[in-house]
Formats: structure tokens, C-alpha cells, sequence
């Protein structure tokens, strides 16, 4: 639809990232390009040129077409038709990375492991693991940062169980997982965090062939279908995934509860009410901000644009989730009794979050422990002096400073 280099029209590049006038708005310009430019062109950080879809329907249509494929370079992708040097291979078992059939060999070895019954099973544990929290919480006087003390302990003791990794070690991959989601980082320092990791996965790997444990890396190991450079580059992801984006939906759902008083008031009146509110907490706040990477493996017409094979795509959760056409009542306000309707959060297709069963249960047991613990909680500092990750792929709070 509208004119585009089909019709022989091409709209100006703009820069990516795009904006936010508050804490909880998406970019102003979404709504915009919804309406008239659901498919434009965009220039990266990096000075890399690309395309920005921002409908709902047009997301959902990119992250299902095999044209478009989801190896880019590590993170921060260069477009490949502006330096002319091709992508090099995704490293060994990153498979967010691969296309069919390639990815669907990890995918299939994984879902067995994440399964709904596998995930409501750890309830319990995860549960347990929460009122801890809260109880050393309680026992000390706040103010308390609650994403050291609360959100990202859950997260990380949980993904460390499950894949057995020791939670001793967690200063060094958070630190890691730090420097590779800066929206800044180098090519070479997004490089060096990531074989990091994988070198202290590789490790854990080996010694689990020789003394296999009741984990997912054993699992892996002893299916006898993966290298130990691929259990490395899986277990690498997993633990990446699995901690720092539940992490950031807890403490920014939690600020964005505080923030809305009435639908707070809401939730605590009827609990009932609260995995409607998870939903919808993850439409309204779409972690993963800046979209998801694909790249075009031969010319697509989308959104009447003709994008070029080799070109870099966005498909923009936040954007799609923030669309009217899909979502009743005002899609910008946060209502936790919104009737659900399938949103973006977790991606779509083949891709679609692997962890998204483990996230709910995270956030339930931890969002309905706090809320109803503290009834007092409330920010220790004023809303504007919490500093916010714009500066990370993975949108939250880099501190949440809270009392009761
Ligand atoms: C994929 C979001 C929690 C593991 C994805 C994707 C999104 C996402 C948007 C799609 C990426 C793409 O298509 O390129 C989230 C959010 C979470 C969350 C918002 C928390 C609220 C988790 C957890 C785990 C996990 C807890 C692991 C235990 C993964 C993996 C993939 C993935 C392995 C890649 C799947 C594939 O390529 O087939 N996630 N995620 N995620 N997520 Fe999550």
C-alpha cells in the first residue's frame, strides 16, 4: 500500500534508534509510520542503511517468510549490500541466528526441554525461591535496589538450575551479558563478551561428559547430537536469554505497576487478574526495543517497497504491538483486564521465544509475591531519576531504587 521505489517514490532514511518521550511511550514516530510508511528506510547507529516494518500484520509477515533470513552479524549487523563482505556464519550452536533446516536440528533437541508441563513443574521451586528473596528483602530496611536484591536473582538462580551452571559464577556471565547488549558496544567487544561466555560454558560442557548431572547442558551433551563447541554456543544463548530478559520484565513491570496506580489497585483487588496482566505488561512494554533483525535473501515486495536481496529488515515488536488495527481500546495505555489478543513480545515463527513458558512462571510467581508482600512498595526515588537501558537491546531499568 502507498507509493514507495515501486511507484517510484523513495521517503528519506531515518535514524534508528528512534526515541521515547517518556519512560513507557513507544517512539512518537511509530504511529506515524503505521498509518503512512509501514515500510521505510532507516539508517543504524553504525551508518548501516535498512528497513523499518511497524505494522502489526507486516511484522508478523516478515518473521514467517523464509526470504527472509535471521543470521546477521554478531548483534550490531552491517548491511551486506553497503560493504559488499557476506555474513559469516552464525557461530557454532547460536541458532537464533540460523535459518531451516539448520535451526530447526537445535529447536527440535530444545523444545523437549521446554516444555509448558516441564516449566509448571518448576513452579513450586521458583515460588520457593521468591518468598526467599522477599523474606531477606523484608529483614533488611529499605531502600533496596530491587533488580540487585529481587528481579535478577529469580531469573539467573533459575536458568543457572536448570542449566547447570553454577550460580557462584554469575558475576562473570551478567558482566558479559552486560557488555554485549549495549547498543554501543564495538563489533570486537560484542565478540570478546560472547566467546567469553562460550568458553565458560565449553567447560562446564566437558566436565559433564565425563560426570553427567540432572541438567539441560547434560541433556545436551549426552544426546550425543552436538559437538561440545555447539553444547557451548546453545548453553551460551540460553543463559543469555534465559536471565537478563525475565530480569528487566520483572523490574519494569514493576516500576510501570507503580507507575499506574489504578490497574496496580486493580491487580491486588483480584489476582485472578494477573497472568491477563503478565500479557499485557509484555505488549506494553516489549523488552526487546529495538526489534527484531532479519535479512532479505532475495528481493520481497513488502508494504509496496521493493527490498533488495541482502538488505537488512527490522521488524519492530514495540511498533507492532502498539497497533490499533490489532488491538482494541487505546493500545498505548496499560490495561491489565485488556481481552488478550496475540502480541509480539516474544517474537513470531519460527524463532518464537523458546523460554516464554519459564518467563511466565517467573514473572507470575515474582510480580504476585512483591505486589502482595509490600502493599507499601513504592519508588525511593523520584520516576524520572531512574536510569533507564535506552542504551540497551533489552529495554528495562539499570537500578530500581524502591521502599515500603
Ligand atoms: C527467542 C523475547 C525469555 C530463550 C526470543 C525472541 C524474542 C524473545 C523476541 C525471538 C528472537 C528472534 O526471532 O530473533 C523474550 C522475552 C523474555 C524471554 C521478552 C522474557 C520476558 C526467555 C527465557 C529463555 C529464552 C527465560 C530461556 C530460558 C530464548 C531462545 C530464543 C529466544 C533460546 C531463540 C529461539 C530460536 O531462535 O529458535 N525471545 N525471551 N527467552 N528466547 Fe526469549
Amino acid at each position: 500500500t502507498g507509493p514507495g521505489p515501486l511507484a517510484g517514490m523513495q521517503p528519506a532514511a531515518r535514524p534508528m534508534p528512534m526515541e521515547r518521550a517518556c519512560p513507557f511511550s513507544a517512539p512518537e514516530e511509530f504511529r506515524t509510520l503505521r498509518e503512512e510508511e509501514p515500510v521505510t528506510p532507516v539508517t543504524f547507529p553504525d551508518g548501516a542503511k535498512g528497513w523499518l516494518v511497524s505494522r502489526y500484520a507486516d511484522v508478523r509477515a516478515v518473521l514467517t517468510d523464509p526470504r527472509f533470513g535471521a543470521n546477521r552479524r554478531l548483534l550490531r549487523a552491517g548491511d551486506p549490500a553497503q560493504d559488499g563482505a557476506p555474513l559469516p556464519p552464525p557461530p557454532p550452536g547460536m541458532f537464533i541466528m540460523m535459518d531451516p533446516p539448520e535451526h530447526t536440528r537445535f529447536r527440535r533437541l530444545l523444545t523437549g526441554q521446554f516444555t509448558v508441563r516441564r516449566m509448571q513443574k518448576l513452579a513450586p521451586a521458583i515460588e520457593r525461591i521468591v518468598a526467599e528473596h522477599l523474606d531477606a528483602m523484608a529483614a533488611a530496611e529499605g531502600p533496596v535496589d530491587l533488580l540487585r536484591v529481587f528481579a535478577l536473582p529469580i531469573p539467573s538462580l533459575v536458568i543457572c538450575e536448570l542449566l547447570g551452571v553454577p550460580y557462584a559464577d554469575r558475576e562473570q556471565f551478567q558482566q558479559n551479558a552486560g557488555r554485549l547488549l549495549r547498543i554501543d558496544a564495538s563489533q570486537e567487544e560484542a565478540l570478546q563478551a560472547h566467546t567469553a561466555m562460550n568458553q565458560h560454558i565449553h567447560q562446564l560442557a566437558v566436565a559433564k561428559r565425563a560426570h553427567p548431572t540432572d541438567d539441560i547442558l547434560s541433556g545436551l551433551v549426552q544426546s550425543e547430537q552436538l559437538t561440545d563447541e555447539e553444547v557451548a554456543g546453545v548453553g551460551a544463548l540460553l543463559l543469555l536469554a534465559g536471565h537478563e530478559t525475565t530480569a528487566n520484565m520483572i523490574a519494569l513491570g514493576t516500576m510501570c505497576l507503580l507507575r499506574n496506580p489504578g490497574q496496580l489497585a486493580a491487580l491486588r483487588a483480584d489476582p485472578a487478574l494477573m497472568d491477563g496482566a503478565i500479557e499485557e505488561l509484555l505488549r506494553y512494554l516489549t523488552i526487546v526495543q529495538y526489534g527484531l533483525r532479519r535479512v532479505a535473501l532475495e528481493d520481497v515486495e513488502l508494504g509496496g517497497q521493493l527490498i533488495e536481496a541482502g538488505a537488512t529488515v527490522v521488524a519492530s515488536l514495540t511498533s507492532g504491538n502498539r497497533d490499533a488495527t490489532h488491538f482494541s481500546g487505546d493500545p498505548d495505555a496499560l490495561d491489565v483486564s485488556r481481552p488478550y489478543s496475540p502480541h509480539l513480545a516474544f517474537g513470531h515463527g519460527v524463532h518464537q521465544c523458546i523460554g516464554q513458558q519459564l518467563a511466565r512462571v517467573e514473572m507470575k510467581a515474582a510480580l504476585s509475591a512483591l505486589i502482595e508482600r509490600f502493599p507499601t512498595l513504592r519508588l525511593a526515588v523520584p520516576a524520572d531519576q531512574v536510569p533507564m537501558r535506552d542504551d540497551m537491546l533489552i529495554y528495562g531499568v539499570h537500578k530500581l531504587p524502591v521502599t515500603w
